[in-house]
């Protein structure tokens, strides 16, 4: 079997020989996360310009008792759990109403996952953790595949209770809008009748504030963007001169979607060693890198019906930035 480490960075070597040799040029913005990347969306999270973060943390501090009382889980499946800042909102509000409770994280981050884990347990004696370092949809099937192990006829009967599904921070809004619904589908197919999923998402508004907060005056997402160059210095022997892009960060109204891209100062051609690439590119050509879609609350609604789930409330912050919608499994 080839190695977890060796297929990974395959994968990246693989994904970059598509999207650099593709017209328009593209790299997929999950390849932001390496180390550094990772401290950085942290920074960007704290940043004046990025409200997001602010605004869904302030929807759970109002409205997690109605959350709870919404959804009266038995268990929270986050997708992407990170340092769960904001489910420590909602489990405070769980843990108001139940002694226990099971939380399961699922993370790409085998340190932020472990982390995370130990320091809940530690601050919870209700909460039973458990782990998946995958990502979200293998996260997902190794979920279903433990939970109908747990309900097999012959074993002991573990019945797994109502489950409240987390997928915050508008990460839905990083895929394009099939791979969205798709993605709600495959989540509903692990859920059952009864089951709830908050989805976080970002609200369309002024192009003005969009742009601000993904092209900030301290040049955080900036640096955010220019490491993925880096990061292809780093892992496969590139030598791009990162000095040599600009981040670009635009409101595209008729896609809905804040696009960042990487542009090219000057007509240029660089190698990438690993790989045996060479890439020419012109002045001012972009590399799209991220894709972050803004929706309307008909969108998530439509959304959410597209992938069969029912649309039961919606809770925004007090400026209207930001949702969560709490879906239901008919
Ligand atoms: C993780 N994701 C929801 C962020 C977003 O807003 O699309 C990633 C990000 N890109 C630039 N700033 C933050």
């Amino acid at each position: 079997m080839t190695p977890v480490v060796e297929s990974a960075s395959l994968r990246f070597a693989e994904d970059v020989r598509h999207g650099l040799t593709s017209a328009p040029k593209s790299l997929p913005s999950k390849y932001f996360y390496d180390a550094l990347g990772s401290m950085l969306f942290e920074a960007i999270c704290l940043l004046p310009e990025y409200y997001l973060t602010r605004a869904e943390a302030e929807i759970f501090n109002t409205h997690a008792d109605a959350i709870v009382d919404a959804a009266r889980p038995d268990r929270l499946i986050e997708l992407g759990s990170g340092s769960a800042m904001k489910t420590r909102i909602l489990l405070d509000a769980v843990l108001r109403r139940r002694s226990h409770l099971e939380y399961v994280a699922i993370d790409i981050s085998q340190s932020a996952l472990e982390s995370t884990a130990k320091a809940l347990e530690s601050e919870y004696p209700g909460l039973t953790v458990r782990r998946y370092h995958n990502d979200y949809l293998e996260g997902l099937t190794r979920l279903a595949k433990d939970s109908t192990a747990r309900s097999s006829p012959g074993l002991p009967s573990t019945p797994d209770g109502r489950a409240l599904a987390l997928f915050l921070g508008s990460n839905i809004g990083n895929f394009e809008p099939a791979q969205a619904r798709a993605f709600l589908q495959s989540i509903r197919a692990v859920l059952k009748p009864g089951d709830r999923l908050l989805l976080g998402t970002d609200l369309k508004k002024d192009a003005t504030i969009l742009e601000a907060a993904y092209d900030d005056a301290l040049g955080v997402t900036a640096a955010f963007n220019l490491n993925l160059l880096a990061r292809i210095n780093r892992e496969l022997a590139g030598d791009i001169a990162v000095r040599s892009f600009r981040h670009v960060a635009i409101y595209n109204e008729a896609a809905g979607r804040v696009e960042m891209h990487l542009q090219s100062r000057s007509r240029q051609t660089f190698t990438i060693g690993a790989i045996g690439l060479e890439v020419r590119m012109a002045e001012e050509e972009t590399i799209h890198t991220e894709s972050s879609h803004k929706f309307s609350p008909d969108e998530i609604a439509e959304l959410a019906r597209s992938a069969d789930l029912a649309f039961e409330t919606m809770w925004t912050d007090s400026a209207r930035r930001f949702a969560c919608s709490l879906l239901r499994v008919a």
